[in-house]
Formats: C-alpha cells, structure tokens, sequence
C-alpha cells in the first residue's frame, strides 16, 4: 500500500505521516529532507543557491545516510531547499529515489507513506491513498515558532509567517510540480484539529480506502 500526503510546511503532515506508518506498519519517507539535502550541501560548498549544475550533481548522489543530517531540520535548509526544488533538473534527478523507495520500501514493510508536496501528483499517481493536509497560513507559522523555540531556537512570529509565505509561493507557483492538490485527494485542514484528530480522520479515510480496494 502506498500512501501519498501532500501539503505546505507545517500543516501537520510529518506527523501524520509517521503516525499513519507506524499504524499500518508501512515505512515512511519524508521526501522534504531529500531537497534539504541537496540545499545544505549546496550552501555548504558556498556555491549560489541558484547553481543549477552543481544542485543536479548533488542531487543524483543523495544516499539515505545524507537524510539524517541535523542541519536538515533548519530554517536556512527549508529556504535553501524550496529553492533548489524550483530547478526541474533537481526534481527529476529525485525521481529515482523516491520511485525505488515506494516501491521497494526498506525493512520488508509491505508499503510506504511518502510525504511531500508532489507525491499523490508526480511521484506516486497511482498511490492507493492521497492526502492533502492544509491549515491556515497564521496556524501554521504558529505551529512553526513553536516548534522553533521547543528547540531552543529564537523565532519572531512576523518574521517566520514572512518567510512561510514566500515559501508557499515559490511552491504553488512554480512551473514543474506546484504544490497543488491531486484531484483524487482527501483534504484534511488540520487548523482546527489536533495531532490526534487529524489522525483519526486520515485513518478512517485510510481503512475506507483499504475496503474499497
Ligand atoms: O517538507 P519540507 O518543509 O521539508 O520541504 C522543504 C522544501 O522542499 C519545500 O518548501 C519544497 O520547496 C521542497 N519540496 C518539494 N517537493 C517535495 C518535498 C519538498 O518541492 N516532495
């Protein structure tokens, strides 16, 4: 089984992703730490954020152990990658990776819950389930500075909806992949939901989707 969750930053859907893996005991990708990876070591080898050659390079040699890296959970790492992700060239050298995991999920487990932004759309069209988790754009740059300073991290709420904004629009405007929803998706707003709500919804739909199949 796969299970597509697609969605804009910090509208909850890591955390469902996981959960939902852990439920169904499917192994659980998140696909953002792979243009994370790219936009660190991007920065890191002080080259400009808009080097297209390089970014591809790198992209085509990402390896799982790259994923853990703890520099890919900063703010200047979802910056640097929505900008490499904007780079068709980037996107399509990713493709691989994601295809073979989907398909051939570590561990033995009998799936896979991928979550991105492209995932019910480009990566996984024929996923048995999609979701599209949202929440309003105050809600989530809330949640976000949350989460910053639970992590000892200073963070001014205008300055973190500013940046989540710019974000959104690089994602829903760009021309290859746009973070748009799948027309067979199940859209879950989560501003109003806690963890487990939103949980309880994804996994009703989820089991419905399970039957039907
Ligand atoms: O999900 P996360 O916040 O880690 O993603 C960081 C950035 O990577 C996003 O803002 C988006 O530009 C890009 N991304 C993407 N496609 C994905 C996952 C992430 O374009 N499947």
């Amino acid at each position: 089984m796969i299970i597509a969750i697609d969605g804009p930053a910090a509208a909850g859907k890591g955390t469902l992703a996981r959960r939902l893996a852990d439920r169904f005991r499917l192994a659980f990708l998140d696909t953002g730490r792979l243009y994370r990876a790219v936009g660190v070591k991007l920065a890191r080898s002080g080259l400009d954020v808009s080097d297209v050659e390089t970014a591809v390079a790198l992209a085509s040699e990402v390896t799982a152990a790259d994923l853990d890296d703890q520099e890919l959970k900063s703010e200047a790492a979802a910056n640097a990658a929505s900008r490499v992700a904007a780079m068709p060239e980037v996107r399509a050298a990713l493709v691989d990776f994601q295809r073979a995991f989907a398909s051939n999920p570590p561990g033995g487990a009998m799936g896979a819950v991928l979550d991105g932004r492209d995932i019910g759309t480009v990566i996984c069209p024929d996923a048995d389930v999609k979701l599209f988790v949202t929440a309003r754009i105050e809600v989530r740059a809330r949640r976000r500075v949350k989460e910053l300073r639970e992590r000892g991290l200073e963070a001014i709420y205008d300055r973190v909806l500013h940046e989540m904004k710019e974000r959104d629009a690089r994602d829903s405007e760009r021309h290859v992949s746009p973070l748009v929803p799948a027309e067979d998706s199940f859209v879950i707003d989560t501003s109003d939901l806690d963890v487990t709500a939103a949980l309880v919804a994804a996994v009703k739909y989820v089991s419905s989707r399970k039957l039907s199949g």
